[in-house]
């Protein structure tokens, strides 16, 4: 399949249950090269769709051929990483002049992975973090997502875990200066 036929628009809540739907089989499928069964099932405590994104028009989905095939979104609220279930938010605004703009919430399904969908989300998120003057985007990745993240110029700073699922996940938190 041709990166010819990606396009993309802002997601709406009436995207909702297809968001999940492939949230929900990218957790499954595409973290098994980096981590055992019990990690993913307690992934899931620190992952998922965060409606507040969709709400502030900041979260993008990308589409093949008409099909649902990727989904993320950027924030200038304080929240790192995490769903609506997550505990610990917090929606407070950053000061884009001081504070990284959040890379939040990136998944593709399965059956389009290395078709260049993140890359897709990615771009169009730092393109409208800069366009609200953010000089800086940072993230927490999971590990399946750190090679996306390398890849598009972002840089490791702190590796550790998150047990609240039970089973400590890793994560890595990253950043990267936005070109002026
Ligand atoms: C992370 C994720 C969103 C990447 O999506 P994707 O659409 O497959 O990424 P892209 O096709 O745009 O990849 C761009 C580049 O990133 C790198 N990359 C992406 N996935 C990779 C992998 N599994 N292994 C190695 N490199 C990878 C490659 O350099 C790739 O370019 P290439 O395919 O030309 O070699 C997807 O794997 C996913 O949904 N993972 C599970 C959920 C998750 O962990 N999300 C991240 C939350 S922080």
């Amino acid at each position: 399949m041709s990166n010819r036929t990606l396009t993309h628009r802002k997601a709406q809540m009436s995207d909702l249950d297809a968001i999940e739907a492939l949230i929900d089989r990218a957790i499954a499928d595409l973290q098994t090269p980096f981590l055992d069964e019990k990690q993913i099932e307690a992934s899931r405590t620190i992952m998922g769709v965060d409606t507040q994104l969709i709400e502030d028009r900041t979260y993008f989905v990308v589409l093949i051929d008409g099909e649902l095939a990727g989904c993320g979104g950027w924030s200038p609220r304080s929240t790192l990483y995490g769903g609506d279930e997550t505990p610990g938010r917090n929606g407070a605004y950053l000061d884009p002049a001081h504070d990284p703009a959040r890379i939040r919430a990136m998944y593709t399904h399965p059956a389009y992975a290395r078709r260049g969908v993140g890359r897709r989300v990615l771009s169009l998120c730092e393109i409208a973090a800069q366009e609200a003057g953010f000089q800086h985007v940072k993230l927490v990745s999971t590990l399946a997502g750190e090679p996306l993240y390398r890849a598009c110029g972002y840089v490791a700073v702190e590796r550790f875990t998150d047990d609240r699922g039970g089973t400590p996940v890793p994560l890595v938190r990253m950043r990267k200066r936005l070109s002026p």
